[in-house]
């Protein structure tokens, strides 16, 4: 039987929550999460994160092709996430202008910011999809309760 996407989730989280205790370090359990995220999510085509480095967005751990390093400032679906400090769904990433395709391939995208322990933006976790609608708010809270323990 295949189980829902809030099951997936929950194992998912439960799992890393395990992982985690081995460290705090925030880039290894970035580097974990979009390990398992991209290997058990079937439909992610790309999944890692990108940080805020003076005032930059700069690609950080992340599975799947090879991405952008850097992203224009103010600019694509990450920014837009950065910005207004919630999860940012693109349903068809051609009808939102500014996306910056790093892979032609990419076709719909979900962006979740991700702060640090005092609150304070420090990137974002980015999953893109090849198919168009791939993302709803099912991913958004889930994803939400994964982006949370990277610092917690
Ligand atoms: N599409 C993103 C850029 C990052 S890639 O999807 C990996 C954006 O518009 O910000």
């Amino acid at each position: 039987m295949t189980q829902s996407i809030e099951n997936r989730y929950e194992r998912i989280l439960k799992q890393l929550e395990e992982l985690f205790q081995k460290t705090r370090n925030p880039l290894a359990r970035m580097a974990s999460t979009s390990a398992v995220l991209f290997h058990k999510m079937p439909h992610f085509s790309w999944c890692g994160f990108y940080l805020l480095t003076d005032g930059e967005l700069l690609v950080g751990p992340y599975q799947g092709p090879l991405a952008c390093m850097k992203l224009e400032k103010d600019r694509g679906v990450c920014w837009a996430g950065i910005n207004q400090k919630e999860a940012v769904i693109i349903t068809d990433v051609n009808d939102f202008p500014g996306h910056i395709a790093c892979d032609p391939r990419s076709r719909s995208e979900i962006v979740i910011p991700l702060f640090n322990g005092y609150r304070n933006p420090v990137g974002v976790l980015d999953v893109d999809s090849t198919k168009p609608g791939s993302f709803n708010e099912t991913d958004a809270r889930g994803l939400e309760k994964i982006a949370a323990l990277i610092y917690a």
